[in-house]
């Protein structure tokens, strides 16, 4: 028995991808070539852009005839986009040959999910579950283990989906933290470790009796052994002092953060309800640049933002040359049902956000070849 699985998305998807492996893997399934081979394929998606949603339709569509050929595939639509109710349900009306559509609280489950379907039922299932600790993940990301420490958000960016489809925040026990990064150096395969979660630097405020993130970095540093430790992604509200202190005092720590700053503009910013200021933004990046030297930034920004003018979008491209970040990511502004943005007047046309995120991507590209010439 094989098995087969898509992923869309970032990293946290790609990681409970591993898990999802790991538990077929226990129940006996190994890793198939090609959809073709398989006997369960999975599509583990994404729900942050409606362009991850239409790849996943037609891709799920795609396989029709497949499924027409072997009657016992077992085909498996899970992640943020099927936490949606609503989505869940257009995709069992569009696709009613696929067996099992979950969200992404009972991902554990998945495997008694499959013995169900084996016995003949269609499933849906929404209810909120826990990370199950004791199953294996499969790792497949060479020499780099990602370790999540946390679930869901709470920020509630006016523009996001995801915490409407993780949940809030919910941090893992440090001690299981710990665990399993010792476990994982012993197997002494891996040479950089990456902590995961929607906003690390706010690790342990849901629990009064735990560690703080920095404390939590200082703890993994003391695991002996050869690896680097990296983290994503920090909000900028709170990026606290002591975390930059950690990157800059623990050698094994790598000289990066990915600071998503999404605007340059202070109104737009106030609208994505992040609840900082360009100014602010500004004194953090002074602050990493002042106590590491070298460290690596990159940013995520959004354009055409519902309302964004010209002239307000033209701040983040200010910003964008004042940080002269190692890289970033531009991405158009795409209303996501149920969020506040997506309510909001002023929607922009398509055309101008294409037209703005090729001027961002543009400036990101002569910015570069600046760096590379080492202007
Ligand atoms: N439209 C466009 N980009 C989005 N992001 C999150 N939500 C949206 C949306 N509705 C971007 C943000 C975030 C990154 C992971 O995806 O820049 O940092
Ligand atoms: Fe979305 Fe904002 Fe939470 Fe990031 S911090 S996951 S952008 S709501």
């Amino acid at each position: 028995m094989k098995y087969f699985i898509v992923t869309y998305g970032c990293q946290m998807n790609v990681h409970e991808s591993e898990k999802i492996a790991g538990i077929l893997e226990k129940m006996g399934y190994a890793l198939a070539d090609t959809r073709e081979e398989a006997d369960v394929i999975v599509f583990n998606t994404c729900a942050i852009r409606e362009g991850a949603e239409d790849r996943v339709f037609g891709n799920v569509g795609n396989l029709k005839k497949l499924k027409k050929k072997k009657k016992d595939l077992i085909i498996i639509v899970c992640g943020c986009m099927t936490q949606k109710s609503q989505t869940a349900q257009k995709l069992l009306n569009t696709f009613p040959f696929v067996d099992i559509v979950i969200g992404t609280f009972n991902l554990s489950k998945i495997g008694y999910y499959i013995e169900a379907v084996k016995k003949g039922r269609q499933l849906e299932i929404f209810d909120e579950g826990e990370i199950d600790e004791s199953l294996p993940y499969k790792r497949t990301s060479g020499e780099n283990a990602w370790v999540n420490i946390m679930q869901g958000c709470n920020n509630f960016c006016t523009y996001c989906i995801v915490p409407y489809v993780r949940g809030r925040e919910k941090s893992r026990k440090h001690e299981n933290i710990l665990q399993e990064i010792k476990e994982i150096v012993k197997e002494g395969k891996y040479k950089k470790i990456t902590l995961l979660g929607q906003n690390v630097n706010s690790y342990g405020k849901d629990n009064k009796d735990e560690i703080s993130f920095s404390e939590l970095l200082r703890e993994i540093c003391k695991i002996d052994g050869d690896f680097t430790l990296s983290f994503m992604t920090s909000h900028p509200k709170d990026l606290t002092d002591d975390v930059i202190d950690a990157v800059a005092e623990e050698d094994k720590i790598e000289k990066y953060i990915h600071l998503p700053a999404q605007s340059g503009n202070d109104r737009i910013l106030k609208l994505m309800n992040r609840s900082y200021t360009r100014e602010k933004y500004l004194s953090i990046i002074k602050k990493i640049r002042e106590k590491i030297p070298n460290c690596r930034i990159t940013s995520d920004f959004i354009v055409g933002f519902p309302t964004e003018s010209e002239d307000e979008f033209n701040d983040t491209m200010s910003l964008v040359a004042e940080v002269k970040y190692d890289s970033i990511f531009a991405f158009m502004y795409s209303p996501r049902e149920g969020t506040v943005a997506s309510k909001m007047d002023g929607q922009i046309d398509e055309s101008v956000k294409k037209t703005r995120v090729n001027k961002l991507l543009k400036l990101e590209k002569q910015l570069q070849k600046e760096r590379i010439n080492g202007n």
